[in-house]
């Protein structure tokens, strides 16, 4: 494969590119394996890139904070798009939400922020926080970007992203950038309806103006339960399987008698069993054997399959 186009355009942007990236150094589980090449562009070059992966037949996709995925120790074939880059975030002044209507509601008593895909969601947080914009107060200490959070549609506490949504802006397969408004696109629990080959560059959200003190006062409370319940300080990506209907995946592996289980440095948490926590230097084999005991547990004693919440990606041996 030809990678000197690529390069030269990445020398004369600007733009850090690399080969044989430790996936591991990118997610939040700190495992993974190389990626064949690592770029980190921002919003302007981002169309050109993926413009030149596809006339060399590299393929590629875009991670955020690698917060909620497990990548092989195979690695990943081709490239992958790191967005944090794409950090802006700012909210729209007075003026510009009275002058223009287009992705506000026209509600004085609403603000807009306005984000590019790459920025952590808690920096969002912090920002409606000292602003007292409620709406995201449950979301405290999900370590993902805001991308990936909309993507996924992140949730916690009865808080979902999608009902601070304004607007996405979204890079289509075809390099244009358009808007999708909230209500052109359909959310679910964990999930969004993004078009095929799309990639989310930023969008406006939708935040009421609110008492500041309130709104601490509740970020406080959720991030102290959220302390106490779910390790928050190991290396993990969250919630490994979804919740099955009317239940907490956390709970029958607990019930399962799952808590502590371990495959090398891979351990179900004694916190929160839906939780598998990365001691220092696991494997993504180790995990993958951790999840299909627990799921193989979990069937046996209540009859019901998880099903993963955490993504899966990297090349097949
Ligand atoms: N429980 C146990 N043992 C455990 C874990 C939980 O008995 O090891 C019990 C709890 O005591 C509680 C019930 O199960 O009675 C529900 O637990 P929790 O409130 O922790 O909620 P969850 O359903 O396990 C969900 C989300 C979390 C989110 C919390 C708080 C999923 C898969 N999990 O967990 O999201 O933070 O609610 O709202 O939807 C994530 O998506 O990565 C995630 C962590």
């Amino acid at each position: 494969m030809n990678y000197n186009i690529l390069r030269n355009y990445c020398l004369s942007n600007a733009i850090d590119l690399r080969f044989n990236e430790p996936m591991e150094r990118h997610t939040s589980l700190k495992i993974g394996g190389p990626a064949d090449i690592a770029i980190f562009p921002d919003e302007a070059s981002l169309s050109d890139i993926i413009e030149l992966l596809r006339q060399e037949n590299i393929p590629y996709l875009i991670i955020g904070k690698g917060t909620n995925v497990l990548v092989k120790d195979e690695g990943i074939q081709g490239a992958v798009l790191f967005t944090e880059r794409m950090n802006g975030i700012a909210v729209k002044t007075e003026e510009q939400d009275v002058t223009s209507k287009e992705h506000t509601n026209g509600n004085t008593d609403e603000k807009t922020v306005v984000i590019q895909s790459g920025c952590p969601l808690q920096k969002l947080l912090s920002l409606s926080v000292e602003h007292g914009l409620s709406g995201l107060e449950g979301l405290v200490g999900i370590p993902g970007s805001v991308g990936g959070a909309i993507a996924g549609n992140a949730g916690s506490f009865g808080y979902e992203i999608k009902d601070v949504l304004h607007t996405v802006r979204l890079l289509m397969a075809d390099g244009k950038i358009i808007s999708l408004s909230r209500n052109e696109m359909e959310f679910g629990y964990r999930m969004s309806n993004l078009p095929l080959n799309s990639f989310i560059v930023g969008a406006y959200i939708s935040l009421k103006c609110y008492d500041r003190q309130s709104v601490v006062k509740k970020v406080r409370n959720y991030m102290r339960e959220k302390r106490l319940t779910q390790p928050i300080s190991k290396s993990s990506a969250g919630c490994v399987f979804k919740n099955p209907e009317g239940t907490s995946a956390g709970r029958l592996i607990d019930q399962a008698g799952c808590k502590g289980m371990r495959e090398g440095a891979i351990e179900v948490s004694h916190l929160h069993a839906n939780y598998f926590t990365n001691k220092r230097g696991g494997k993504a084999t180790d995990f993958f054997r951790l999840m299909d005991f627990v799921v193989e547990r979990v069937k046996e004693q209540f009859g019901i399959l998880l099903e993963p919440e955490i993504k899966i990606i990297g090349r097949n041996r």
